[in-house]
């Protein structure tokens, strides 16, 4: 299939191309760079050995989006493109709504023009919100802590609206947990701009050298040691789950179907601190300050759905993605190349 792989120069979208590609589909790339760098198109198509097409585009501008589409031979899309800072989100609400909504917009009026009907949509386990129940389930109720989770939120809602209005449509949510980890080449991997929000880009960058101290959100949650419990997911295994849901809804009869892509083994923070020194053979000093606002204490996937369903499940555990982490970081200490 030609997969327009929207956001598809960012972390997960860039290690989901590769994988497209090496399944045998054709790949359009369509980002706006801001939260990504050229030359991470370099590294795909030296990965990849090939040439790969990219837009640079606004997708929140309507008629530039159905310019793409009249002008490419499209057969589905993965929408990764998006903000996705919690805490920016925050601060910047309007900017969040519009961009993370006026882009799916764009990209499903453009599709629904020309009769593309497989669309693969980036959601979270953010979208759980504060659930009691700490091993999240697919049929749990929606809602969102934060501006960006609600562009999730809302975003699944009007999916769910045009499942039911045209049963054409063929949607696949995916509610990702915590992706973390890199290509085993080393040559692409996560890189946040400024101070990571995340914990291991963070850690990383202590263990390079780049940040002098991890601080430790709490260490006094109702957890096993007391710091916070989060399911990582490596992102090879993510991507590989974004192939396996794209094949499947060109095969099953629902217009809108809902898998959760989580490892479902709840890690700690310090779990994480420690597989990261084993990895890296670097001590990561680190300080226990007061818990994050927003933060809760544990939840992580019950991925059996997504299991059975897609014949898929993540099989790299903690230490993988610490040594991959480690190799992406300690190769490009300072993430990608400005040029
Ligand atoms: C993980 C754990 C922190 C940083 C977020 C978004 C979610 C999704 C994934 C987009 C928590 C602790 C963290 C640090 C720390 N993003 N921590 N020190 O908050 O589970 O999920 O990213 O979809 O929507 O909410 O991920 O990596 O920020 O935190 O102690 O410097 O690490 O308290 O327990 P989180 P995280």
């Amino acid at each position: 299939m030609r997969v327009l792989v929207t956001g598809g120069a960012g972390y997960i979208g860039s290690h989901t191309v590769l994988q497209l590609l090496a399944a045998g589909h054709d790949v359009l790339i369509a980002d706006d760079f801001s939260n990504a760098k050229p030359s991470v198109i370099d590294r795909l198509e030296e990965l990849a050995g090939r040439p790969i097409k990219v837009h640079r585009i606004d997708l929140t501008d309507e008629a530039a989006t159905a310019a793409l589409f009249a002008a490419e031979d499209i057969d589905a899309v993965i929408h990764f493109a998006g903000f996705k800072a919690v805490g920016e989100s925050v601060a910047k609400p309007l900017s969040y709504y519009q961009n993370n909504l006026d882009t799916t917009f764009s990209v499903l009026k453009a599709m629904d023009a020309h009769g593309v009907r497989r669309f693969v949509f980036s959601s979270s386990a953010t979208v759980y919100g504060e659930n009691p129940v700490l091993e999240r389930t697919e049929d749990m109720p929606t809602y969102a802590t934060s501006p960006y989770g609600w562009t999730k939120v809302m975003v699944e809602q009007v999916l769910r609206d045009l499942a039911v209005a045209d049963d054409s449509w063929r949607i696949a949510l995916l509610r990702y947990f915590n992706p973390v980890g890199a290509h085993a080449s080393g040559r692409i991997g996560e890189d946040p701009s400024g101070l990571p929000n995340n914990l291991m880009p963070f850690v990383s960058q202590v263990a390079v050298g780049r940040r002098a101290k991890l601080a430790v959100f709490g260490d006094d949650y109702d957890t096993a040691d007391g710091t916070g419990v989060r399911d990582y997911i490596h992102v090879e295994d993510l991507a590989a789950g974004h192939l396996a849901a794209l094949e499947k809804i060109g095969e099953v009869d629902d217009a809108l179907s809902v898998w959760n892509l989580g490892s479902g083994e709840p890690v700690s923070v310090l779990q994480v601190v420690t597989a990261f020194a084993r990895a890296s053979g670097r001590d990561i000093p680190y300080e226990v300050v007061p818990r994050r606002p927003g933060d809760v204490a544990a939840y992580w996937a019950d991925p059996s759905k997504a299991n059975r369903e897609l014949g898929w499940r993540a099989t790299r555990g903690i230490d993988d993605m610490c040594a991959d982490t480690w190799r992406w970081q300690s190769q490009n200490p300072d993430g990608y190349p400005d040029a």
